[in-house]
């Protein structure tokens, strides 16, 4: 048994079976001050006040010294496996060309897949672990994985293999989507290339807990992704979208219909697709980091949380719209840009964010019996300071399923 004692403030407390907060619950979180945490065998065991009896002995205990301990943040939208780099179209954005602008060009995705098929499998994987341990060394303990610059059959299967690798080799938890439809690959048609993605359905589903597809302006339609999703459905494969990034482009209410288990970007939205998430099994998911990347606005996580819906906060770390896969920065940004609470911003990107994943049961939250997926801060953090101080290094140890990263 591991002990972790003179915790300040432990926060993200919650009771066993609860998936996710929606509404009102999105501004709750339990807190318990001057308290000891026990972990068990990779799980949270008991907590408790300092003043109470600790169970077992001392042995392993580790001194908190007044930091806080807070649930691992959970990413639920990334695309980190890529090669090489897209800094060409930085200075393109810099002088003032539109994501949009750059795609129709032949960059942006088009790009990022001709690089990926010229880069090893090897060469893929090293790239893109060093980016996931950078993540769960700022504190990410549960991540999503997409497809997606592969854009043909072969090179999609070699994105999935390498997907399957990093899962394999991490203690973070790790979950696959199968994100064929990001763009017509080179040498198809549109019709040719959706073809082409539902034919190797069952094969992604070999790797994949999810399928995904760019529904948005300029990518693919409602038809499209309706042909592709009833293909993932086939396989056993539950939808997450992309909808609402370029325009308002349908792709909420076509996830839903789907049973989707998160909306994603929604940074174009009006009420009528506020109402269609309204009672669904649906987490509307929101990319900040994109937002700020891009310049383009910020998700309406307040109009949601009024409509008595729940809202998750992910990275979308990807070389196009959001260089960057720190979590800290995304709940800063919820807070600074989209005027969540602390709180509200927590539960965002941890509980809900392990929903949009399918892991809410198992991590997320400081809940006996989850896994231990922690954060130990350095001594005199609290929940506030997180965001506000957004830059200022806070971490003191990351534990994944109990263990200290190293
Ligand atoms: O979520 N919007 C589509 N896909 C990514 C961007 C991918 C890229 O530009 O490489 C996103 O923003
Ligand atoms: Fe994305």
């Amino acid at each position: 048994m591991t002990l972790i004692k003179n915790i300040g403030e432990l926060v993200g407390i919650l009771r066993a079976g609860v998936l996710r907060k929606q509404g009102a619950e999105m501004a709750e979180t339990g807190v318990l001050r001057n308290a000891w945490l026990a972990i068990e065998d990779g799980k949270i065991k008991a907590f408790g006040k300092m003043e109470d009896v600790i169970p077992g002995s001392d042995r392993e205990s580790i001194d908190a010294q007044g930091g806080m301990v807070m649930p691992a943040f959970c990413d639920s939208h990334t695309h980190i496996v890529y090669a090489g780099s897209r800094d060409g179209e930085f200075l393109d954005k810099i002088n003032g060309l539109s994501y949009e602008e750059i795609a129709a060009r032949g960059g942006g995705i088009l790009n990022s897949s001709d690089l990926l098929h010229e880069t090893s499998e090897d060469e893929l994987y090293e790239q893109s672990i060093a980016r996931v341990r950078e993540m769960m060394g700022k504190g990410t303990g549960a991540m999503e994985i997409k497809s997606g610059y592969g854009l043909n059959p072969a090179d999609e299967l070699k994105m999935l293999r390498v997907i399957r690798r990093i899962k394999e080799s991490v203690p973070a938890l790790v979950r696959v989507t199968f994100l064929g439809a990001h763009a017509v690959g080179r040498g198809y048609t549109h019709e040719e290339y959706v073809q082409a993605m539902v034919d190797m359905m069952p094969q992604a589903a070999e790797y994949a807990d999810f399928v995904d597809v760019f529904c948005d302006e300029g990518f693919f339609t409602v038809e499209d992704t309706d042909r592709l999703l009833a293909a993932g459905a086939a396989c056993g494969l539950r939808p997450k979208i992309h909808a609402n990034e370029l325009a308002v482009s349908g792709g909420v209410q076509v996830g839903v219909r789907h049973g989707a288990l998160s909306v994603d970007h929604l940074e174009r939205t009006t009420d009528v697709e506020i109402d269609v998430l309204r009672g669904s099994e649906t987490m509307p998911t929101m990319l900040p980091g994109s937002s700020f990347f891009l310049g383009i606005p910020f998700g309406r996580a307040k109009e949601f949380i009024g409509a008595g819906l729940g809202v998750a906060l992910a990275s979308d770390y990807n070389p196009g719209s959001s260089p960057s896969g720190d979590m800290r920065f995304v709940m800063a940004l919820g807070c600074i840009r989209m005027r969540l609470t602390p709180v509200q911003a927590l539960n965002a990107c941890t509980l809900n964010s392990a929903y949009a994943m399918g892991l809410s049961d198992i991590t997320g939250s400081i809940t006996p019996g989850k896994r231990a997926d922690l954060l130990l801060t350095r001594p005199g953090w609290t929940l506030t300071k997180l965001p506000y101080l957004y830059q200022t290094p806070f971490l003191r140890t990351v534990f994944l399923n109990g263990q200290p990263l190293e």
